[in-house]
């Protein structure tokens, strides 16, 4: 595991699966991280589907990127956007991709990653650094990997994407990181009940990796996204309590994993 040298978390936000979550959690993370008075900035480094800038509802106002910080042609601050939702929220947004850039990193991005990456947080005085990733296990997940603190993996209750959470632990396991914590995502707590879907339980069990959250299947949350809102400005009461709840565990509160839950449905939860 890489240390950063400044005063910064840094968290990658993964699963070796697509559409799974990843970029609906950083996004909405952040949000819940700055609204409770954090300075966060997320990075969006998924170059095949960037999104973050979709999600945050910015996309018109990006110029530049990362890759233009890693070459020289911006600083960070002119690169990064700051989002008017809370006091101090930041995006580094993805890279455009032109015909003659590859999506895989060269030997500059390589050599001037982790380096941009300590001036991006710190031109913010970032105490938390989200790393979006993409949904595979390329040479740019490793790289992040390299320079991150720990590793939220994102999974999902279908099998794919159980098994998809489990193969990230193992690749993030050989790529030293070693604090790894599992978010379960469009959790659907009915069909956990009458046992359409495994539960947590089971889903810990074949990971392998502790949990950290529970985030409902909610469809207005996606929905919002469509237009640039986030968990504040469209999610029903469970979700933006388990995202408020999920920052509020990040910054060392203990809150339990179903915090606000009727007692019975805990209770036929835990028992399945
Ligand atoms: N908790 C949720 N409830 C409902 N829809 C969700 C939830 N989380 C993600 N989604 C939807 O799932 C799709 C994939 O999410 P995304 O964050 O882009 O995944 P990934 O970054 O892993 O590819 C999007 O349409 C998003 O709106
Ligand atoms: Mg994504």
């Amino acid at each position: 595991m890489a240390e950063n040298s400044c005063d910064f978390v840094s968290i990658l936000i993964t699963s070796c699966k697509g559409g799974v979550g990843k970029s609906t959690i950083t996004a909405n993370l952040a949000l819940a991280l700055a609204r409770r008075g954090k300075r966060v900035l997320a990075l969006d480094c998924d170059f095949s589907n960037r999104t973050l800038d979709l999600l945050f509802g910015c996309e018109d106002a990006v110029l530049y990127d990362l890759f233009d910080v890693i070459a020289g042609r911006a600083s960070a601050d002119k690169a990064i956007l700051s989002d008017p939702r809370a006091e101090a929220l930041f995006l580094l947004p993805a890279p455009f991709l032109g015909e003659r850039e590859s999506e895989s990193p060269d030997q500059t991005f390589t050599e001037r990653f982790g380096a941009v990456l300590s001036e991006a947080a710190e031109s913010v005085k970032a105490d938390f650094l989200l790393i979006d990733t993409p949904g595979s296990a390329d040479a740019l997940l490793t790289l992040a990997a390299q320079n991150t603190d720990m590793a939220l993996i994102v999974t999902g209750h279908h099998p794919a994407a159980i098994r998809g959470a489990e193969k990230t632990g193992i690749l993030l396991d050989t790529r030293g990181v070693p604090k790894q914590k599992l978010i379960i995502n469009r959790f659907d707590t009915e069909a956990v009940v009458d046992g359409r879907r495994p539960g947590i339980n089971t889903i810990i069990d074949m990971t392998r990796t502790p949990i950290l959250a529970v985030i409902p299947e909610d469809r207005g949350l996606e929905l919002g996204q469509e237009a640039g809102r986030l968990y504040t400005e469209s999610a029903e009461k469970a979700t933006a309590r388990a995202f408020d709840s999920l920052a509020a565990r990040l910054c060392g509160e203990q809150i339990p994993l179903f915090a606000g839950m009727p007692r019975r449905l805990r209770r036929r939860l835990v028992e399945r």
